[in-house]
C-alpha cells in the first residue's frame, strides 16, 4: 500500500515535542586572538570580526582578523618549529601527539559538537554523529601512519615537506581542519590553518587542546580572516605547500598564484553529482540516499548529490515518494535533536541558494516545495526538488550547495552516463540498482573520484577523497592522502 503521507497525519498521529540540546556546558570565548607559536595573541592591526549563529543571527564572538604581519608571523613560528623540531622528531613521537589530539577531541566531543552547531548552523544530530566522530577517527588514523611511511612508500624515504598553508571552508568546520592537519603533522610537516570566516570557533578550541596535548610551538599555528587572509598565506614565500577546500574560483586564482613558484598544492573544489537510480533498485532505501544525498547538511556539500537521473519506469514512483519523504523532514532549530535541516551558513549563501531557485524557474523548471513553516529569525530554505529540467539549464549545471534537488530521467545505462559526465565537475556520484554488473559498468564509465553503490555520502578516514575536472586535484583521506605532504627519495 502505497499511502501518501499528508502534513495533518503528523498532527493527529505524533505530536512534536522539541528536544533542544543543551548549552550550559559551553564556553565560548568571547575574544579569540590569534594562536602562533603555541600562544594566544592578539592581531597586530588589532582588528577583529564577529561569528553569528545563524539560527538566530545572535553574535557568538569576536574573532581576531589575521593580516600580512600576523601571516608572517605564524608562517615564521612554523618554519621554525619545523627546522628545530618537528621534522627532526622521531616519527613514533610525532605520532605520540597526533594520538594525544584525537583522545582529547573525543574527550571533549559534546562540546565540540555543540560549537560547530552553534557557529555553523548544521543539525546537532550530524556534528554529534558524524563530524566530531570523523575528526577524532581521522586524527587516530593519521596518527597510526606516523611511524608507517616506510610501509606506505616501500623502497623509498619519505621526506615532509616543510611548511604547510591550509585553508578551510564553512560546511565542515572542524572535519576539515583534521582532513589538513592529521597527514601534514603525521608526515613531519608544520602548518598554518585558516578556518572559514563564519565558523571559526571550533578550529579556536582546537588550538586550545592542541596547547592541552603540549605540541611544540610552532607546529599548529591557527589563524583567522576572510580571503584576504587566505590571499596572504597562498602568496607568502616561505609556504611549501597549498592545501585549500573552497569554491572552485578561489581555487583556479589559487593555481594561479602558485604557479611556477614550486610550491606544492592540493585543492578540493565544488562539485555536481550524479545521483542514478535504476528501475531494479530497492525504490525505498534509494529514496532515502537521494534525501541523505541532497538534505544532508543543508546541501553544503561539496559531495551532494544534486543531480539525479532516474529511469523512466520508476520516475511517478520516486519522485512520489521523494516528496512524501520531503514532507516528513524537521526544518529548525539545529541544537534539536529531531531537526533533520538545520539553519543555511551564512546570509550571503542564503541569498545564492534563492537566486539559483528564481533562476531554476525563470528557466521553465517545475519546483516543489515542502510545506514545513520555518522560523522567522535567521538563515533558512524549506527543501526543494526540481522537475521539467534538462541538461542544459543552470540549476543542472551549477554548483548550488544548498538543499534544492534537479530530477531528470533517463532511458538506458549509456543515456544516462552521457548525461552524469555532462558536467564541468567530477567529484562523486552514485548509483542504485540490484545488479553488480551495472554499479561495475557505471561507476567505471563516470568520471568522479568517489562512487557510491546502494548508499551515499559515506565517509572513511581510511578512504582518498577528491575530484577531477573543475572538482581540483590531489586525494586526501587514506594512503593516499599523505602523498601531498611527502617528497619521496
Ligand atoms: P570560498 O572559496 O570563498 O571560501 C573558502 C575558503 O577560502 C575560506 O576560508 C575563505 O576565507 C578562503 N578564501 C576566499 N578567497 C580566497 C583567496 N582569494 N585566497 C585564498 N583563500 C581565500 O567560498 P565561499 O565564498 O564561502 O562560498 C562560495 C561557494 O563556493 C559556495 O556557494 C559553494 O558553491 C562553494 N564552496 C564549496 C566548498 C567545497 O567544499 N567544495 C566549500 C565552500 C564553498
Ligand atoms: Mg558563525
Amino acid at each position: 500500500m502505497n499511502k501518501k503521507i499528508n502534513k495533518s497525519d503528523f498532527k493527529t498521529d505524533w505530536s512534536y515535542s522539541p528536544a533542544p540540546e543543551s548549552t550550559d556546558h559551553i564556553k565560548i570565548v568571547k575574544k579569540n586572538d590569534l594562536f602562533i607559536n603555541g600562544k594566544f595573541m592578539p592581531p597586530e592591526k588589532g582588528k577583529y570580526f564577529k561569528t553569528i549563529n545563524p539560527a538566530n543571527e545572535q553574535k557568538l564572538a569576536d574573532v581576531a582578523e589575521a593580516d600580512k604581519s600576523d601571516v608572517d608571523k605564524a608562517v615564521k613560528a612554523a618554519r621554525k618549529a619545523y627546522d628545530k623540531v618537528w621534522s627532526k622528531m622521531d616519527p613514533s613521537e610525532r605520532g605520540k601527539y597526533i594520538y594525544r589530539i584525537a583522545r582529547l577531541i573525543q574527550e571533549r566531543a559534546r562540546e565540540f559538537s555543540v560549537i560547530e552547531t552553534m557557529d555553523g548552523g548544521k543539525p546537532i544530530r550530524e556534528s554529534r554523529d558524524i563530524d566530531i566522530p570523523l575528526v577524532s577517527a581521522h586524527f587516530f588514523y593519521y596518527a597510526g601512519w606516523a611511524d608507517k611511511l616506510s610501509y606506505a612508500f616501500p623502497g623509498k624515504q619519505a621526506k615532509p615537506i616543510g611548511v604547510a598553508g591550509q585553508i578551510i571552508p564553512w560546511n565542515f568546520p572542524l572535519l576539515m581542519a583534521a582532513w589538513k592537519l592529521a597527514p601534514a603533522l603525521a608526515t613531519g610537516n608544520t602548518v598554518v590553518l585558516k578556518p572559514a570566516e563564519t565558523t571559526p570557533l571550533t578550529a579556536m578550541k582546537l588550538a586550545e587542546i592542541i596547547q592541552e596535548a603540549d605540541l611544540p610551538p610552532g607546529v599548529v599555528n591557527i589563524i583567522n580572516g576572510d580571503g584576504k587572509t587566505g590571499r596572504a598565506i597562498v602568496e607568502h614565500e616561505d609556504i611549501n605547500k597549498i592545501a585549500f577546500t573552497g569554491s572552485t574560483d578561489v581555487g583556479k586564482m589559487i593555481m594561479k598564484s602558485v604557479a611556477g613558484t614550486g610550491k606544492k598544492y592540493t585543492l578540493e573544489l565544488g562539485g555536481k553529482a550524479a545521483n542514478i537510480i535504476f528501475e531494479d533498485a530497492a525504490i525505498d532505501q534509494a529514496v532515502e540516499g537521494i534525501i541523505d544525498g541532497i538534505f544532508f547538511n543543508q546541501g553544503h556539500v561539496c559531495c551532494a548529490g544534486s543531480r539525479l537521473f532516474v529511469q523512466e519506469s520508476v520516475a511517478d514512483t520516486v519522485i512520489s515518494k521523494l516528496k512524501d519523504r520531503m514532507e516528513s523532514l524537521i526544518v529548525g532549530d539545529p541544537l534539536d535533536k529531531n531537526t533533520d535541516i538545520g539553519a543555511i551558513n551564512s546570509k550571503m549563501q542564503l541569498e545564492k541558494i534563492k537566486m539559483y531557485v528564481d533562476i531554476g524557474q525563470k528557466e521553465g523548471g517545475s519546483v516543489h516545495q515542502s510545506s514545513c513553516g520555518l522560523p522567522e529569525k535567521g538563515y533558512w530554505h524549506a527543501p526543494r526538488l526540481f522537475t521539467d529540467v534538462s541538461q542544459s539549464h543552470r540549476i543542472v549545471q551549477e554548483e548550488i550547495f544548498g538543499p534544492v534537488l534537479a530530477i531528470q530521467t533517463f532511458r538506458t545505462v549509456d543515456e544516462v552516463i552521457a548525461k552524469a559526465n555532462n558536467t564541468p565537475f567530477g567529484l562523486s556520484g552514485g548509483v542504485w540498482t540490484d545488479k553488480g554488473s551495472k554499479i561495475f559498468q557505471v561507476s567505471k564509465s563516470i568520471r568522479a573520484g568517489v562512487l557510491w553503490a546502494n548508499t551515499f555520502n559515506k565517509f572513511d578516514p581510511t578512504s582518498p577523497f577528491g575530484g577531477y575536472k573543475e572538482s581540483g586535484m590531489g586525494r586526501e583521506g587514506g594512503l593516499e592522502g599523505l602523498m601531498p605532504y611527502v617528497n619521496l627519495v
